[in-house]
């Protein structure tokens, strides 16, 4: 397979929008905890680069989503393949995410979160592809902005592959 990535996010852009969320985070939970609920597979890698950098108390838990078929294109199925293991009862829960596009994901854990009685819900991603929503998800707490392209890198992959990579690319085939 012969793939050309063209970098379209550095390094140091992602950090700086990282820190800028940890701070916000912090001010916003000042003296209570977070249990920080990353969505599996690609919130990983930001999610490990948020919590060096956060300085209030947290916990930390996954939950395994799977929307079918999506290589490049979102089907808008989603699925819960393995629930989180803390009890969300009575805990300020953010959500973390890679990147909000469809917005189908966080909107179907956002109606499934609130039935499970959490004392605050909110949402985090990195990457927001604003112009593809395909239901109206605004997260609260969101780092940078990118375009309708399919992006691979920090945590984003193409058929699993290219989720190591330090910078955010397109792929060019
Ligand atoms: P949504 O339900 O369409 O908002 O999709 C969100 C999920 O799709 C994210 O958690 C990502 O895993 C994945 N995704 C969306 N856009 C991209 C992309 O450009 N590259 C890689 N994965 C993506
Ligand atoms: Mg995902």
């Amino acid at each position: 397979m012969e793939v050309k990535i063209r970098k379209i996010i550095r390094e140091e852009d992602i950090h700086d929008a990282i820190k800028k969320i940890a701070r916000r985070i912090e001010s916003d939970y000042k003296d209570e905890e977070v249990l920080l609920v990353g969505i599996l597979k690609g919130s990983f890698v930001f999610l490990s680069h948020l919590i060096l950098e956060l300085k209030i108390q947290h916990q930390v838990d996954f939950i395994g989503i799977s929307s079918y078929g999506k290589s490049t294109k979102s089907t808008g199925v989603v699925r819960v393949l393995f629930d989180m293991q803390t009890s969300p009862v009575g805990k300020n829960i953010v959500v973390v995410d890679d990147i909000v596009d469809t917005g189908l994901t966080l909107d179907y854990l956002k109606r499934n979160l609130l039935t499970r009685n959490p004392k605050s819900l909110k949402f985090c991603v990195l990457f927001d592809k604003k112009e593809n929503r395909l239901i109206p998800f605004e997260p609260d707490y969101t780092g940078i902005v990118v375009p309708n392209k399919f992006l691979v890198g920090f945590g984003m992959d193409y058929k699993e592959y290219y989720r190591g990579l330090p910078f955010v690319g397109v792929l060019e085939e």
